[in-house]
C-alpha cells in the first residue's frame, strides 16, 4: 500500500480550503506524501492509508459533504487512519468553540464505527459582502462584521502532532 495520505475538504467561501492546504504543506514538510481533493471529487480510498477530512459548519450542522463522503467510503475508512476537523465559529469564545465542538461531536455520533486519531474545531472566516444566495437573505447574517480569526499557529501544531501519529504507521 502506498504512502499517501489524502486531505479532503467541503468549503463554501474558500476558508476552509485554505485550511486544508495549510495542513496539507505542513504535513508534506514533514516528509508525508500528500493529495488534496475536495470531498466531492474523491472516487476511491484504496490508494490511501490515511484520511484528514475538514468541513465548515452552516446553520448549526457540519457541512452535508462530510457526512456523505463517511458513509459512501465507510468501508475503506474502517481500514484507515482518518483525522476530522471542522471551520466554525467565528468568535474566539469558549462558548463559541464549545457550540461548534457539540455540532461536530453530535455530527459524528451518526458514524460511530469511526474513531478519529484527531478531532480539533478551528475558528473560521467570515465576510458580509461575499455571502451568496441564500446567505445573502438574512439580514442578520449581512449585519455581521467581517472576520477572520483563524489560528494558523493553533492549525499548525494541529498538523505537526498529526504528522507525528502519521509517520510510524508510514514508514
Ligand atoms: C451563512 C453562514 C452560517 C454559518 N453558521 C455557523 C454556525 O451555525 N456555527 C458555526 O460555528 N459557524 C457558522 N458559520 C461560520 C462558518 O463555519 C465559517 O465562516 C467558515 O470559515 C466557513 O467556511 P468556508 O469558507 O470554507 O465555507 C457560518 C457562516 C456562514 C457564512
Amino acid at each position: 500500500m502506498s504512502t499517501l495520505v489524502l486531505v479532503t475538504y467541503a468549503t463554501r467561501y474558500g476558508s476552509t480550503q485554505e485550511v486544508a492546504e495549510a495542513i496539507a504543506a505542513s504535513l508534506r514538510e514533514r516528509g508525508l506524501e500528500i493529495d488534496i481533493q475536495p470531498l466531492r471529487a474523491v472516487r476511491a480510498l484504496e490508494g490511501y492509508r490515511a484520511v484528514v477530512l475538514g468541513a465548515p459548519i452552516f446553520y448549526g450542522r457540519w457541512h452535508k459533504d462530510a457526512g456523505r463522503f463517511l458513509s459512501r467510503h465507510r468501508e475503506t475508512l474502517t481500514d484507515r487512519r482518518v483525522a476530522v476537523f471542522a471551520l466554525g465559529p467565528l468568535g474566539t469564545e469558549e462558548k463559541d468553540m464549545q457550540g461548534a465542538r457539540a455540532v461536530l461531536d453530535k455530527a459524528l455520533l451518526n458514524f460511530p464505527w469511526l474513531a478519529p486519531i484527531a478531532l480539533e474545531v478551528f475558528v473560521g472566516k467570515y465576510d458580509p459582502a461575499k455571502l451568496r444566495f441564500p446567505d445573502n437573505l438574512i439580514p442578520a447574517l449581512r449585519r455581521l462584521p467581517a472576520s477572520d480569526l483563524r489560528d494558523w499557529k493553533a492549525i499548525s501544531a494541529w498538523a505537526s502532532n498529526l504528522a507525528e501519529k502519521l509517520q510510524p504507521s508510514l514508514s
